[in-house]
């Protein structure tokens, strides 16, 4: 049976006394959903902050990125350990990262290994844009993405790893990509990769989120795809109906999976 993963990425928005106020709004709407795995990732001077307020809610927090060396001369920086001294799991790879701060395939793979072995869990970004998917390159891309992103991971490790599936050209757009297109590149290129790299059992246990312009009115037919196992959300995760919103429909589709089966 499927557990849902969905978190919300709040990107560069929110000081400490307006994060504040949005989770509390958002808390009470999330009290009492206990078959979704929800989470945040706040600006990294708010996660502090975040953790203190979501203790004991399920709620978890995390950061929106941090950098592979341990220590150093890195002004600027955050390293994994002291991301994990705050907090429970990190996104890598996002594609504003990829953008507008020079993130490849290898230093997402760089920041994934030093994520993973302070104990983090992960959230893998990865995602076409707009050029190559109109160039019918979305497969080649996400197959590169994921490959070189994934190098050297073991199917121990793979079991802190969640893939969020963000075609560039759905994020902040309000075109989100339909549920069967998305659903096609989570079924037939990315779950077969991570089959391929950590056998069935692992592959079948990892979630691939999706994430592009996710909201309360379309997540239900999302999530009711197969492969998709839960969303990151941007923009609608900044307003506390909507993110409820869209953890609820990832609840009601949890409880008709289940009668389901
Ligand atoms: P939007 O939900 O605003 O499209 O952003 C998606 C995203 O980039 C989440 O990481």
């Amino acid at each position: 049976m499927r557990r849902f993963f969905v978190a919300g990425n709040w990107k560069m928005n929110k000081t400490i006394a307006e994060a504040r106020d949005l989770m509390n709004a958002m808390l009470p709407l999330l009290a009492g959903i206990d078959n979704v795995d929800i989470a945040i990732t706040p600006v990294y001077l708010a996660v502090p902050a975040m953790v203190e307020q979501c203790r004991s809610t399920g709620v978890k927090v995390g950061a929106q990125n941090l950098f592979w060396e341990a220590s150093g001369a890195y002004t600027g920086e955050v390293a994994a350990a002291m991301v994990a001294e705050v907090c429970d799991f990190v996104i890598v790879g996002h594609s504003e990262r990829r953008k507008y701060f020079g993130e490849t395939d290898e230093t997402v793979n760089r920041r994934l290994k030093a994520a993973l072995e302070v104990g983090l869990e992960v959230i893998v970004c990865i995602g076409e844009t707009l050029e190559e998917n109109e160039a019918g390159l979305t497969a080649a891309v996400v197959t590169r993405q994921l490959t070189e992103g994934l190098a050297g991971i073991t199917e121990a490790q793979a079991a802190a790893v969640t893939i969020a599936y963000e075609p560039v050209w759905a994020i902040g757009t309000g075109r989100a990509a339909t549920p069967e297109d998305a659903n096609r590149v989570h079924r037939d290129v990315i779950r077969p990769l991570l089959v391929a790299q950590f056998g069935e059992a692992r592959a079948e246990q990892m979630r691939i989120q999706y994430g592009g312009s996710v909201t309360a009115e379309n997540a239900h037919e999302l999530f009711s795809m197969s492969d998709i196992d839960g969303a990151l959300v941007g923009g609608a995760s900044l307003k506390a109906d909507s993110f409820a919103g869209i953890v609820k429909a990832a609840s009601l589709v949890a409880i008709a999976d289940r009668r389901a089966s």
